[in-house]
């Protein structure tokens, strides 16, 4: 890739935690990432994205950073970091690390500072301070609930003993809220920005982007019961503040400053395209997650007006469209799509949800709905693992979630560590070779040794050759750099359209496509049927 390389990459999510685990201890670390690199580029990827791996009591799997500038001893050390960075970029990957500028962890320093700190003061000012209501002011500020569930504010006790101010964690009591109206918090990310591109990473993911900014007033909010995880309507007082932009103007011209095209990607989880695409402005970021996308049921109509829509709406600002279809916050879209459409996604599944996914079905339709995401054009993301046909792990007993979603509601949602559960390389080693002594801090299936790289790689029909396949494919016939083009006069239950000379046609429906007689089949997710595309089957086909 030469210019704008971020306009149609492929790029993988690495949840450090869960890929490979050189120590021995059973969470992954950075030398065990970087020895398997390699298999990354086999793959055919372009990118990888690390979730963070910065000094972190690891409350919420390390999205609660106590030191942005430095690696937690679980993950190993900025040498490490730097030793992964370089066998990267030999390899040809580009490097994007996790940025979480929405909240610290408690145990930050400046945080720590802040509760020692008087109320009105500069330690205060840098997170959400605020006094309570009432009398006493023992009500919180405002009747905001924490997306993981309870309320958002915590209550502090001053230093003489008195119960006093309330903080603002939007996320768990562990995580609070930074206050971006202090000069202090942007300059402070201005230099964590610096540190990591003088180090020489190549972009950032960038974590809540849409909620840095709150409503002045911070007036109530409550979001609707069908809320999904991020929760509510527009407009919400804590997402997509208007102010929030600003923030990533200023970021994008200190990128700008650096040599090489450095990126920034939104997670920004705002409930349309058009709503999205306001963060992939000219002066803002590169690219934002397509949460519509991720969410959208597996129903023709409904992909494609999402397709379109996305299209528009992110080529309307002059941005890459990107597509996802699994993180580390949702249920496997193995699972995922041979659920009701309505389910829950980052409340998780566990033994007592409703229904058992058909895990034949949700494969066959997660190979199908990736081939149709290759071939989109923009840029793709893939999580770790769905390379294998990884479901979602669903029989975790209790005693090993870790998601504090699952213990600030008491177990009334599962939560996200069904998708989190390491990843298997060789089918006959301990933990199935992703830690030597066969250590693995949420517990692998007994039914994964099948799933293991060591098993799918060489052999014809598996999903990891699907994905290399699909991936050369892709790169060779430039087909997410071309513009897309619907097929109309297919059946109803077909999904279809052409990306360069490629055409790509889902068959959604019991009956099969059939393919006019010259056709030529460039891959397809499943075996045809006499030549004919099957239900819940994709295939790339020229001469149509
Ligand atoms: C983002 C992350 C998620 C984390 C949350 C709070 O949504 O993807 O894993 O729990 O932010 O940082």
């Amino acid at each position: 890739m030469t210019s704008e390389w971020w306009r149609s990459a492929v790029i993988y999510q690495i949840y450090p935690r869960s890929f490979g685990d050189a120590s021995g201890d059973g969470v992954g670390d950075l030398p065990g990432i970087t020895r398997r690199l390699a298999s990354l580029s086999e793959l055919g990827v372009d990118v990888v994205w690390l979730s963070p791996f910065m000094t972190s009591p690891q409350k919420d799997a390390g999205y609660d950073v106590a030191d942005y500038c430095d690696v937690d001893p679980l993950f190993g050390t900025l040498d490490d970091f730097d030793t992964m960075l370089a066998r990267a970029h030999e390899l040809g990957l580009r490097v994007i690390v996790d940025l979480v500028p929405n909240h610290s962890s408690d145990q930050h320093v400046w945080f720590q500072e802040a509760l020692a700190a008087d109320p009105g003061s500069r330690a205060r000012s840098r997170y959400m301070f605020r006094d309570g209501k009432g009398d006493d002011g023992s009500e919180p500020p405002n009747n905001w609930q924490s997306i993981f569930g309870g309320p958002a504010w915590k209550r502090v006790t001053e230093s003489d003993g008195s119960p006093g101010q309330w903080y603002l964690h939007l996320f768990d009591e562990s995580q609070p809220d930074f206050d971006w109206a202090s000069e202090d918090v942007q300059e402070e990310f201005r230099r964590i920005l610096r540190f990591w591109l003088d180090r020489g990473v190549d972009g950032f993911r960038v974590d809540v982007a849409h909620g840095l900014v709150k409503h002045d007033e911070l007036p109530d909010y409550t979001p609707p019961e069908d809320a999904d995880s991020m929760g509510g309507i527009e407009p919400v007082p804590y997402w997509g503040q208007e102010g929030v932009h600003e923030v990533y103007r200023d970021w994008r011209k200190l990128l700008e400053s650096y040599d090489g095209e450095r990126v920034l990607c939104a997670e920004a989880w705002m409930p349309t395209v058009d709503e999205i695409a306001l963060w992939v402005r000219p002066d803002e970021m590169h690219q934002a997650f397509n949460f519509e996308y991720v969410m959208s049921e597996w129903d023709p109509a409904v992909l494609r007006r999402v397709i379109t829509e996305s299209l528009r709406a992110f080529h309307g600002v002059g941005a890459p469209a990107t597509w996802v279809l699994s993180n580390h916050d949702v249920i496997r879209h193995a699972t995922r799509l041979s659920l009701a459409s309505d389910f829950p996604q980052g409340h998780g599944i566990g033994p007592n949800s409703p229904g058992r996914p058909d895990q034949a079905a949700g494969l066959r339709r997660a190979r199908a709905a990736t081939a149709v995401m290759l071939a989109l054009p923009g840029s793709a993301y893939l999580y770790q693992g769905e390379e294998l046909g990884l479901p979602e792990v669903i029989d975790l007993p209790d005693e090993a979630r870790q998601d504090p979603t699952w213990f600030r509601l008491e177990g009334e949602r599962y939560g996200r560590d069904g998708c989190r559960v390491p990843i298997p390389w060789e089918s006959d080693q301990p933990a199935y070779g992703f830690s030597e002594t066969g250590e693995s801090w949420l517990p692998q299936p007994d039914d994964w040794a099948a799933f293991a790289r060591d098993q799918q790689i060489g052999r014809d029909g598996s999903t990891l050759e699907f994905y290399r396949r699909l991936l050369r494919l892709r790169r060779e016939l430039g087909v997410a750099t071309s513009d897309l083009e619907w097929i109309e006069g297919l059946p109803e239950h077909t999904l279809a359209f052409r990306a360069g000379d490629v055409a790509v046609i889902a068959n959604f429906g019991q009956d099969p496509v059939a393919l006019p007689e010259d056709a030529e089949v460039l891959i397809a997710s499943g075996a045809l049927d006499d030549g004919r595309i099957p239900y819940d089957t994709t295939a790339w086909v020229r001469g149509v």
